[in-house]
């Protein structure tokens, strides 16, 4: 599914902006406190972090290392305390203000799937279309079309309570991508999830980001899962909330779930676990 395509038949991407030599989004100096009754806590600090058009960065660290706060700070739901965030060379964040321009580039997918009960899953993946004015007929197809991208073409009809966890989130996943984000974010999207679900999730979630070229920052807890999905995984500490080190994870793609046995694999899991225990 070409994004030059989907973007003129639904009208709802803005011309493409890529330029080589820029980042997708540059990270500088990206800092949020929250003032609690227990003092100031630097829940992230001083982070820099530029990300390719394309590239799919995972977030890795203990709980409470500031993961979710530096995603809504991209994803425009929290404003920075300091720092700057730029999408493609525009600032998403001034004095405090989102840029609503930038709004419309983003797809969030949280942990859970907050799916809306009373809408059929169609209605579901075609609800941020509709929010942005995309015409019924237009919004139906297309709804219909990421239905059937992650796997649930023959489920449009049906309301969240029908089905499964993993299906619930696949319909989250294509409830984000239906606007065509440039910029995915995932918190924790998986969790929830059983092993097996959640490998083939790995797999559908590749694949379907090679075919639309999203550019995507991944959270999760699990070392393997952000090795295998990852271009680069970024290992943050808390308190303050900062990034510790960025680990490559120069893999061909697609990969396959038998990279998990090879060495050069294992070898980079077996690190981040090491310097994430290290950190008790
Ligand atoms: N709204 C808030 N008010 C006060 N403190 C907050 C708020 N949100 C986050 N924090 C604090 O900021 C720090 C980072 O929290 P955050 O949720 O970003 O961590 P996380 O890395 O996502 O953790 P987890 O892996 O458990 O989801 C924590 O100490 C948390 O208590
Ligand atoms: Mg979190």
């Amino acid at each position: 599914m070409a994004r030059e395509g989907a973007g003129t038949t639904t009208g709802v991407l803005s011309a493409s902006t890529a330029d080589a030599g820029m980042p997708r989004l540059a990270i500088r100096g990206l800092s949020r406190d929250f003032h609690t009754r227990n003092g100031v806590v630097h829940a992230v600090q001083g982070i820099d972090l530029s990300i390719a058009h394309g590239e799919f960065v995972a977030l890795i660290g203990r709980s409470g290392c500031g993961k979710t706060t530096l995603l809504r700070m991209i994803g425009g739901l929290l404003p920075p305390t300091d720092g700057s965030i730029e999408v493609d060379g525009r600032a998403l964040w001034r004095d405090g203000q989102i840029d609503q321009s930038a709004v419309g580039m983003l797809g969030f997918v949280f942990q859970e799937s907050n799916l809306f009960p009373w809408f059929s899953v169609l209605d579901n993946i075609a609800l941020p279309m509709k929010l942005r004015g995309v015409s019924k007929r237009v919004r139906r197809s297309r709804a219909a079309e990421f239905a059937d991208l992650v796997g649930l073409g023959d489920f449009t009809g049906s309301y969240p309570r029908e089905l499964s966890g993993g299906m619930r989130q696949r319909a989250a996943i294509a409830r984000a991508l239906s606007t065509e984000p440039e910029l995915l974010l995932m918190d924790e999207p998986f969790g929830a999830l059983d092993a097996l679900t959640r490998e083939r999730m790995n797999l559908e979630l590749q694949r379907i980001v090679l075919e639309t070229s999203s550019t995507v920052v991944f959270v999760t807890h699990d070392i393997p899962e952000a090795v295998f999905l990852a271009d680069r995984v970024v290992h943050m500490t808390p308190r303050p909330g900062r990034v510790r080190q960025i680990l490559p994870a120069e893999f061909a793609k697609p990969r396959s779930v038998d990279l998990q046995t090879e060495t050069a694999f294992n070898e980079i899991v077996r690190r981040l676990r090491h310097d994430i225990d290290e950190e008790e």
